[in-house]
């Protein structure tokens, strides 16, 4: 154990992985989309709600148990009690799944990009999105590229891979996002786009049972997007120093993660409906609508390649953390070598990833409890193992570590102070628990 263990080279380093860590498919592909689902404006507004009340807290607790035990997920639970490390193993778990079906999307992201930089446009983007995604052999490779290109920085270690990739990856993806918003504001009929987003509109909203959808919502993306629940922040913030200051760092990756989200949804929701598109066409609304919107503008082929190139730098930092979850576990506990770990975990989700691709295709019909191999990966992770892993998260520090150990660890030993202390403390026993078990029984009716 002499070994000393990597940390971040500066705070600022920390912050761009962290937030690269929640940066990704979710703020861009599925924020706007769901959005888009649960009424635009009046989804916004809960999302920053939750996003304050319980985010932020369940963020704050993450990173100070990660801090504390300077350990993976499932030796930090294990070091505050051993009877808890299953926590960390539901996010160990939930990583791997997870990857295994966002290294298909980032595949297709990879696709994309390669084909705009043959062709000037795609001319019928649903046959062709349809053609590719169920064919067999294509998506698979591009899976692996995107992979293998997420195990390279892995193994590149904490301060030279993750915190080089993303201290360039983030300030790049925030400009070529505002460029992109900036060219769909500037459409014809962008403004109704603009109205949905941020004037609430209740003309839909018949019955609480529709707010509480919208709510529910709302309360799954804020996890998915921050990466809440599943162990990544208690990894990353495991390599932070011991005088970092955790509150401020809490706030400034919720800030740049809802205005990722929010700049995704500028560039999207206007030219949807500009061309009187389908805000919640899934899966497929990036690959199958935004074509016609790039078609349609000057310099297309050119923001085309822009768009997908950005989506893909917030997938690649997202997907190195969850990677880095896996592996971490494998470096710390088993002692294996960082290039092993990170070789061996990768060629599992692999494996993993391949079914997920055929599932789109070949493997369409294998269904288990009416889901295709992906759908049953989605549910899983969303409404079985994030809820589970943010609830038991909630009771570990509020009950198990207790309040005191964390505002202890918040303040580095009283370096800081920290003036929320009740708000905390209420929200991580009481509020943060019982929204979350809300939203895991409703989503079962
Ligand atoms: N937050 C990322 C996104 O928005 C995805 C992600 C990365 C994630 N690590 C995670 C989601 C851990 C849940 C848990 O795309």
């Amino acid at each position: 154990m002499a070994k000393r263990r990597e940390q971040w080279s500066s705070n600022f380093g920390f912050l761009m992985a962290a937030a690269g860590s929640a940066v990704g498919l979710g703020n861009i592909w599925k924020f706007p989309y769901v959005a888009g689902h649960n009424g635009g404006a009046l989804f916004l507004i809960f999302y920053i709600i939750i996003l304050v009340v319980i985010g932020i807290p369940i963020l704050i607790a993450e990173m100070s148990v990660g801090r504390a035990t300077h350990l993976n997920s499932i030796d930090a639970c294990k070091k505050i009690n051993p009877k808890w490390a299953f926590v960390g193993v539901i996010g160990f778990l939930a990583s791997f799944v997870i990857m295994s079906y966002y290294c298909v999307i980032g595949g297709w992201v990879l696709k994309y990009i390669a084909t705009y930089i043959v062709t000037d446009k795609i001319n019928n983007p649903a046959t062709f999105f349809n053609e590719f995604c169920s064919s067999s052999i294509e998506p698979i490779v591009w899976l692996f590229i995107f992979i293998a290109i997420t195990a390279l920085i892995v193994m590149n270690g904490i301060s030279n891979g993750i915190e080089r990739i993303s201290k360039i990856f983030l300030p790049l993806l925030f400009l070529f996002i505002i460029i992109i918003a900036i060219n769909s504001l500037l459409l014809p009929g962008a403004s109704k786009g603009v109205k949905f987003f941020f004037v609430p509109d209740f003309t839909d909203i018949n019955s609480a049972g529709d707010v509480g959808k919208i709510f529910l919502s709302a309360l799954g993306q804020v996890f998915f997007s921050l990466s809440l629940g599943m162990g990544t922040l208690i990894t990353y913030g495991s390599y932070l120093d011991k005088n970092a200051n955790i509150p401020k760092n809490a706030v400034s990756i919720p800030v740049l993660d809802t205005l990722i989200a929010i700049l995704a949804g500028l560039a999207i929701l206007p030219a949807v409906f500009a061309y009187d598109l389908e805000p919640g066409a899934g899966p497929g609304l990036i690959f199958q609508v935004l074509p016609v919107v790039f078609a349609n503008m000057p310099f297309g082929r050119f923001i085309a390649i822009l768009f997908f190139v950005l989506v893909f730098f917030a997938a690649i930092t997202s997907a190195i953390s969850l990677l880095e979850v896996v592996a971490a576990y494998f470096i710390d506990h088993k002692n294996v070598s960082r290039n092993a770990a990170a070789l061996g975990c990768s060629a599992g989700i692999f494996i993993a990833a391949i079914f997920v691709s055929l599932s789109f295709g070949a493997l369409g019909g294998f269904k288990v409890l009416g889901k295709n191999i992906f759908d049953l990966f989605t549910t899983l992770t969303d409404k079985i193992l994030m809820p589970i892993g943010g609830f038991l998260m909630c009771i570990l520090v509020g009950y198990v570590w207790g309040i005191p150990n964390m505002l202890k660890e918040i303040s580095s030993n009283g370096l800081y102070k920290f003036r929320y202390k009740t708000a905390i403390s209420a929200t991580l026993k009481y509020i943060a628990p019982a929204l979350i078990l809300t939203i895991f029984v409703v989503s079962f009716l």
